[in-house]
């Protein structure tokens, strides 16, 4: 079923992501993978193909904290794909310290969510192309913490990098519904799936000390994953009949799960959504 399908996958050298990739170039699938380092990117691209036996795949480098390279990326692949099949949204990060980018944008917010509505909105004339496109975007349980106001922080002094992190997964989720509404009867699949908690390099990026908390809390709770299982509902919602037509849902190992209360506010998503716009004027 896969090896017609063309597939885009975000945040690719670890992880979930590169977990993801492995299996869905098994499957025959080709991909565009793309990650912010070129020297990694291209040597998981070359480990994929050894170990798969498929060469359908092409890295391309893009940092997701800049907007300027989502575009340049997304111009590169309009020029040189016909279509996209499925779009998967995965790279993002908790950063602890705050960083704001000569573009006027904090970087949780950046990777995490606003990246990904610039890099969709770019490519969804690839993605119409398709005949059964599914949009796949990655939040976490963390969203359920959010507060509902997502903000672009611009000082230091006001940043909470846990709360930022929340907040943006929350945005990932209410883009998800609104995206969803705006695409519903195109037969444009969209869904927000939370990976559990999943033994990655997620949160190395703060030390060695957060790395492992992270870990012992998924011990803790006994629920924590290899990054194979933690790929697991992204491969679903890739390749399974049984979401097809399925759009609007957030997924939570194979199945659809109620998303926080915050995330089901019309408003709030259309405020986000023209709050996006705004950021994104003079990209
Ligand atoms: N692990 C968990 O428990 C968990 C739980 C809930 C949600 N998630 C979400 O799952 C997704 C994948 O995370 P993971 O667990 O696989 O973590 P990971 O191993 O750290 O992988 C994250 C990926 O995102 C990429 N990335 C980070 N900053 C980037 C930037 N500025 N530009 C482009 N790419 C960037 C990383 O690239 P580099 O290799 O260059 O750093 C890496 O490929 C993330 O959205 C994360 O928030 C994870």
């Amino acid at each position: 079923m896969m090896k017609n399908k063309t597939v885009l996958i975000t945040g690719v050298t670890s992880g979930i992501g590169k977990a993801a990739a492995f299996s869905l170039a098994k499957s025959g699938a080709s991909l565009i993978l793309l990650g912010r380092s070129e020297k990694k990117g291209e040597t998981i691209c070359r480990q994929i193909k050894q170990k798969t036996g498929n060469d359908k795949i092409k890295f391309y480098k893009a940092d997701f904290f800049l907007m300027k390279e989502v575009k340049s990326v997304a111009e590169k692949i309009i020029n040189e794909y016909e279509r996209i099949d499925i779009l998967i949204n995965n790279a993002g990060a908790r950063f602890l310290d705050h960083k704001f980018s000569d573009e006027g944008i904090e970087q949780t917010l950046a990777v995490n969510y606003l990246s990904h509505f610039f890099l969709t909105e770019l490519l969804l004339g690839k993605i119409k192309n398709s005949s059964s496109a599914r949009i796949i975007n990655v939040s976490s349980g963390t969203h359920y913490n959010g507060t509902g106001v997502i903000k672009n922080i611009i000082s230091p002094e006001m940043y909470n990098g846990r709360q930022q992190y929340a907040d943006s997964k929350l945005a990932v989720v209410l883009y998800t519904y609104k995206l969803a509404e705006q695409l519903s009867g195109t037969g444009i699949g969209v869904n927000a799936r939370d990976p559990g908690v999943v033994a990655t390099n997620y949160a190395r990026n703060n030390g060695l000390l957060n790395w492992m908390k992270h870990r012992i809390y998924g011990l803790m709770k006994r629920q924590l994953l290899n990054s194979k299982q933690g790929a697991d509902t992204i491969i679903y919602l890739a390749s399974s009949e049984e979401v097809n037509g399925v759009t609007g849902n957030y997924f939570y190992k194979r199945k659809e799960n109620r998303s926080s209360e915050l995330s089901y506010d019309k408003a709030l998503q259309k405020q986000l959504w023209d709050f996006s716009r705004e950021l994104l004027h003079t990209k």
